[in-house]
């Protein structure tokens, strides 16, 4: 897979990921890597469909995991694969630990069946930097009140945020070389740091 990576961002909603997720690619995109963008659910015709689905249509927490795989498996075969296999850096807005600590962690999902759609859907895949923008409930809270209208995610009350977290936290612990946890309650310079330190820690 020669300079091939695969990284991720994920966090609670209101972390200030999307934000970095540009300048990331333009950071290696700047070294010379072939850099795409993008994001889940979605990133393809089906996937982004399947997103609208999924961001505005009540559903039980399996159906919701099973949107979230297949948008993914679509992703995956159209997009993600492709670029990794030509050289490609993939930087993606949210990927599974999202399904992980949204549906399992913060809804209950059953832990078997992330489990088996994980390694059906991606097969061993796994990004090769995690970037985990670590944020108490309640400070992305008050971020998500004063600048957007929340999706139906993020009007779930703060102890749902808490178990996404603690979801999160748990996928770190599993796989820690994986993971570059940022604190996303200092400011944007700040956090933009630790994200450069990470790279370069990498030799990226
Ligand atoms: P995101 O694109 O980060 O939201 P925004 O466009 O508002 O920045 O994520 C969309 C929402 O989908 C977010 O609340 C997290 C949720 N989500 C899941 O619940 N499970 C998943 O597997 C994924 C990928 C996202």
């Amino acid at each position: 897979m020669n300079n091939a990576r695969f990284i991720t961002f994920e966090g609670i909603d209101g972390a200030g990921k999307s934000t970095h997720v540009e300048a990331v690619a333009q950071r290696l995109r700047r070294d010379g890597a072939h850099v795409v963008t993008t994001r889940e659910p979605g990133g393809t015709r089906l996937a982004e469909r399947v997103r609208d689905i999924f961001l505005h249509e009540a559903a039980d927490v399996m159906t919701e995991t099973l949107l979230a795989f297949a948008a993914r498996r679509d992703h995956l075969r159209q997009v993600i694969l492709p670029a990794l296999d030509q050289g490609r850096t993939v930087v993606c807005d949210r990927f599974t630990d999202a399904t992980f600590a949204y549906q399992g962690a913060g809804g209950g999902a059953p832990p078997d069946l992330l489990d088996h759609l994980e390694r059906f859907v991606h097969d061993g895949l796994q990004p090769n930097l995690t970037f985990w923008f670590d944020l108490a409930p309640e400070v992305a809270a008050r971020r998500r009140s004063e600048f957007r209208m929340a999706d139906r995610f993020e009007q779930r009350e703060p102890s749902f945020f808490g178990r996404v977290r603690a979801g999160y936290l748990a996928r770190m612990v599993a796989t820690p070389d994986r993971f570059a946890r940022i604190d996303a309650a200092l400011d944007r310079a700040a956090v933009w740091a630790q994200i450069d330190a990470a790279l370069k820690g990498r030799g990226w």
